[in-house]
């Protein structure tokens, strides 16, 4: 036992002892392997941590934005600094292959590098009036208690895309990190406080989704919390999107997919079944941006479907250290049992399993290019169903594991109706050498993410990522679309011609030459 924490209410509180230690984070790979010992916050606690976010609100928010983009500066160096023991516990935690970890922590850099300049910029506009010796300006303003609410398949990255530009645009922030991820949150956090916010500016509390996340969520109408952010189920932003309606507030909402990957026939086939294998089963699946639904054209479906299930079948999958492997175990034992669930429940007689088999990696059901123990961990084979109709569960609904559906299209209208079909719309993909097919499908994808000729997944700091329909009510994060979920606009008029004008009323309308008045009227 490496790590034993204890939740914070406050940084620079020193780590609070009052919650007593009570569940035990496991290495997913390896289960003799116990990562550290972590309290759950119970409902006081998160409220404690929403009045001291309050509390700190009023003078964080008067602190200039480029001092506050130093902090972010100091952040990015720490984690910088730090970048490959994060890496490594992230591995250990969640069982994140280490190259993939090491970008991980590589995308919270660039968060924080994007934000110390946007704490230079955080720009407002001169607006010129209709009316003389008047000037229009606009600010973004704070919003105020931000809780986060993040998962464990990027356990400090996504948090970062969070957390980072809440503090830069003058926020204070409680965090409720994934249950699988409390290690490296409380490393995180560590970072976060030696960076030099002060006291109450930033806050972790601990515990799964439906205690500590559903305390934390209430606080909005218990008028603590301003801003809830979201990265989870669809189910879940749901009733997150219901609380915070009734409160008028807008939450920011990064939801479920099920990502549809297009080849098309003028798609270079070999590039095509690499990016279609990384969309699929990188990371396990388990990226909201995985590869849901593989819409191949029928006149190449055979040969496609072929030369990728040779590619699966020679991916080396196993201990995430391993720098051979594609893949490492599911996150935890709940991503495990979901999963399999799904596989039993919804993989039908209509069905057909291209792969050798389905289910848990173990000794008696064996992936032959494994490395380790499969017994030591939780580890499932890489699945890929034909056959899929449009109103299965495997198509309708999102898998979060290395499993995938695929379906052959005609016309390429087709192949979008496919992509389109089910209703989410993160992340999406088109394999094509032809630009007709490339504009056609980014026109008419409903994702808020296309590539062409890349993966489905690979999101960069500086690009807006979110989504529409069931992955998200709109809302975008990185770069400076997020500015607006951390910020709201503040209209300035300053009159300053000593005498009263009223606008419309007052202004001088000049009709010009032109007589545009309809005759008759
Ligand atoms: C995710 O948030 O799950 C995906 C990010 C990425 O695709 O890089």
């Amino acid at each position: 036992m490496s790590q034993p924490i204890r939740t914070y209410t406050r940084i620079q509180n020193q780590d609070q002892t009052q919650y007593p230690p009570e569940r035990v984070s496991v290495n997913p790979a390896r289960f003799e392997d116990e990562v550290g010992l972590y309290p759950i916050t119970p409902l006081a606690g998160v409220k404690q941590a929403c009045e001291a976010a309050r509390q700190a609100f009023p003078s964080w928010r008067k602190v200039p934005a480029p001092l506050r983009g130093n902090l972010i500066y100091n952040l990015g160096q720490l984690v910088s600094a730090n970048k490959t023991v994060l890496a490594s516990w992230l591995t250990r935690e969640v069982g994140k292959p280490y190259s993939e970890a090491l970008g991980s922590v590589q995308e919270v850099i660039d968060t924080c590098q994007f934000f110390v300049s946007e704490g230079r910029r955080l720009y407002g506009q001169t607006v010129p009036s209709e009316m003389a010796d008047k000037r229009l300006f606009t600010y973004r303003r704070p919003v105020g208690v931000c809780g986060i609410i993040t998962a464990g398949n990027f356990p400090i990255a996504v948090p970062a895309w969070y957390v980072v530009p809440a503090l830069l645009c003058g926020n204070t922030v409680v965090w409720k990190p994934s249950e699988d991820a409390p290690v490296l949150s409380y490393l995180f956090c560590q970072l976060v406080e030696k960076a030099g916010f002060p006291p109450g500016v930033f806050n972790m509390v601990l515990g799964d989704g439906a205690t500590t996340g559903a305390a934390l969520v209430s606080m909005v109408s218990a008028g603590l919390v301003d801003k809830i952010g979201f990265t989870g189920s669809t189910a879940v932003g749901q009733r997150i999107g219901r609380v915070a309606g009734e409160n008028l507030q807008v939450p920011c909402l990064e939801l479920g997919g099920k990502n549809p990957l297009v080849v098309t026939e003028r798609a270079n086939l070999e590039l095509a079944v690499e990016g279609a294998l990384w969309s699929a089963f990188g990371t396990a699946g388990q990226r909201c941006t995985s590869l849901g639904v593989l819409i191949v054209q029928e006149r190449i479906y055979e040969e496609f479907i072929a030369r990728l299930l040779e590619r699966t079948a020679a991916m080396v999958i196993g201990d995430p250290t391993d720098p051979s492997i594609t893949y490492g175990p599911l996150i935890s034992k709940r991503f495990l049992d979901n999963l399999l669930a799904f596989q039993k429940n919804q993989i039908q007689a209509h069905h057909q399993v291209l792969t050798p088999t389905i289910g848990q990696i173990t000794r008696e059901n064996p992936w032959p290019n494994f490395v380790g123990d499969p017994a030591a961990g939780y580890f499932a084979h890489p699945v890929l169903v034909g056959g899929a109709r449009r109103e299965d569960v495997l198509y309708q609904e999102e898998t979060f594991g290395p499993l995938v559906a695929a379906v052959s299209y005609g016309e390429l209208e087709e192949a979008l109706d496919w992509a389109n079909g089910h209703g989410y719309g993160l992340s999406s993909a088109i394999y094509t050498q032809d630009p007709a097919e490339a504009f056609y499908f980014q026109e008419n994808i409903q994702a808020g993410m296309v590539s062409i000729n890349n993966t489905t997944s690979g999101a960069e700091a500086h690009m807006p990522f979110g989504g529409n329909g069931r992955s998200g009510n709109g809302s975008r994060q990185s770069g400076v679309w997020v500015l607006d979920q951390f910020t709201r606009w503040q209209g300035v008029n300053w009159d300053f011609s000593n005498q009263l004008q009223r606008a419309q009323i007052d202004t001088i309308y000049s009709p010009g030459d032109l007589d545009y008045r309809v005759p008759g009227w």
